[in-house]
């Protein structure tokens, strides 16, 4: 018998919710099935944050950004923070759409660079809101830091102790070196080298594994946008990363 996660942080990869090959395009069949599974959760009692991935919208502004204009600063750090906030409406109002009282929390307003207080998260957690977060560009000391949605997953799933980690891909899982899924992986282990579509300014796969093994929940899932909703019923679907 599966057992089920009471709660849980999923991360809305950016790979999965934008068209990564599309600047500034959202993928709404995939986020609006993941706000589907999401409510079907939360409905069954589940406790959920949300973190999303910046994909065409995040990756794509810091990468034309650098190119034109050969660094971030404020201006620039703004530009970010605005094309992510914009990909975050897109998914409160999918969520709120069905039925999920989902409230965002920009990054910047608790991280100071890299350091997070995941306390307003969980404040919101605890009060029966299902909070939102995403990767973001922060500013600290007059330079852009970006911070990764897969680091804040894991950080936030730690904090706020919850017992599954379920990251939400364009593909059924972590690869092994033979090109198939691997039922499970440890963030040293051999994995395809997949080649980036579109802009990935924090780190592909094995930075997602390393953060992934890092948190303290006893499930930690990378799995197809289709299969949260399984994953979260203990499903056996996806890669399990191990720590
Ligand atoms: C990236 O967040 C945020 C920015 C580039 C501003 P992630 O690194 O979590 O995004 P995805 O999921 O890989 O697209």
């Amino acid at each position: 018998m599966p057992t089920a996660c009471r709660s849980a942080v999923v991360k809305f990869g950016g790979s999965a919710i934008t068209v990564k090959s599309e600047p500034l395009t959202v993928n709404w069949e995939a986020l609006d099935s993941l706000s589907e599974q999401a409510s079907r959760y939360v409905a069954s009692g589940g406790r959920l944050v949300v973190v999303h991935g910046g994909g065409s919208f995040g990756h794509y502004m810091v990468e034309k950004l650098r190119a034109e204009r050969g660094g971030l600063g404020p201006l620039e750090v703004a530009e970010v923070q605005r094309s992510m906030a914009t990909l975050s409406l897109a998914v409160v109002s999918s969520l709120v759409g069905r039925g999920v009282p989902a409230v965002v929390h920009p990054p910047h307003t608790f991280c100071a660079g890299e350091t997070c207080d995941y306390s307003p998260v969980r404040r919101d957690l605890d009060a029966g809101l299902v909070p939102v977060t995403y990767g973001d560009g922060v500013l600290a000391g007059g330079r852009a830091i970006i911070i990764s949605g897969d680091r804040l997953a894991a950080q936030i799933a730690s904090f706020v102790g919850a017992d599954c980690l379920v990251y939400a891909s364009d593909v059924p899982g972590v690869l092994g070196p033979d090109g198939r899924p691997l039922r499970s992986v440890r963030p040293g282990d051999p994995i395809a080298e997949l080649g980036v579509r579109g802009s990935d300014v924090t780190g592909g796969m094995r930075y997602k594994l390393r953060e992934a093994a890092s948190s303290t929940s006893r499930l930690v899932r990378i799995v197809h946008w289709r299969d949260v909703l399984r994953a979260l019923q203990g499903e056996e679907v996806g890669t399990q990363v191990l720590p």
